[in-house]
């Protein structure tokens, strides 16, 4: 089973990920207009103004300051995970001597962020749950709404208690994903609590182009896809 986790189900989640989303990408930009959807004349958004919605999510901020808490705190807490497992297994923890840290400080700063980023995430999917168990967003919710943030909640609990009970050697994990990369066997052992995490994390990459989480990539499409004037597609400045 760990062999499998490690050695195999790696490249099928690959394959799954890059062709899952080239088909949901391919599909929504296939899909037939077949009426005028805008009664007026496409807006010349400024590209400063989306960037600040991309970055601050500032129409929220306007207008639901406590769904702004929990939803900003989240995706920032998501986009520090995101940049944290790429440079910190990359560099094994010692990134931050690019900006002239010694590899002490860094590991200590690597670790600093891990636990901001953990924390935020961690906090900002049970508030957003919590929030879908009571009133009536419960009433618009549907299962998949539950499954996505607790399959969330799994892996950044599994990823927290890893970093703080069971640390991993990230000069192991970027071995692996070393030898993973250029097709070499994998003959040695993980750790279980790292098996673990990365076994969620997978199932999460192999659902993602079929699940409501890809709505980032979603808005941006269904945004840039616009009627103008004439009836006619046109993709907005974005
Ligand atoms: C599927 C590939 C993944 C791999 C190989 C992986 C690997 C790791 C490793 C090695 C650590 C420990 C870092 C350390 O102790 O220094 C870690 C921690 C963590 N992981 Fe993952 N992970 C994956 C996916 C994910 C996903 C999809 C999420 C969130 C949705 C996530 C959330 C976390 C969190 C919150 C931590 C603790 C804080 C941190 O170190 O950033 N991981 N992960």
């Amino acid at each position: 089973m760990k062999h499998f986790v490690v050695g195999v189900l790696p490249y099928l989640t690959f394959l799954i990920l890059v062709f899952g989303l080239i088909y949901r990408i391919r599909g929504w930009y296939a899909s037939k207009v077949k009426y005028q959807l805008n009664l007026f004349p496409v807006p010349d958004t400024p590209g400063g103004e989306i960037l600040k919605e991309i970055l601050f999510f500032k129409t929220l901020y306007r207008f639901e300051r406590p769904l702004w808490v929990m939803s900003y705190g989240f995706h920032l807490g998501i986009f520090l995970i995101v940049i944290g497992h790429i440079a910190g297994i990359a560099f094994a923890g010692h990134q931050f001597t690019l900006f002239g840290a010694t590899p002490e400080q860094s590991e200590k700063l690597s670790f600093a962020f891990g636990m901001l980023a953990g924390t935020l995430a961690f906090l900002g999917a049970l508030a957003l749950l919590l929030r879908r168990l009571s009133g009536q967003i419960k009433q618009v919710s549907d299962p998949w709404d539950y499954i996505d943030l607790l399959l969330i909640l799994v892996i950044v609990t599994t990823g927290n208690a890893m970093r703080t009970l069971a640390p991993v050697e990230l000069s192991t994990v970027k071995k692996y994903f070393a030898d993973l990369f250029s097709l070499r066997p994998i003959n040695y052992e993980l750790p279980d609590a790292f098996v673990l995490h990365y076994f969620f994390g997978q199932i999460l990459l192999m659902y993602l182009p079929f699940s409501k989480l890809l709505h980032l990539a979603g808005g941006l499409i269904n945004k840039a896809i616009t009627l103008t004037g004439d009836g006619k597609a046109k993709l907005l400045r974005l």
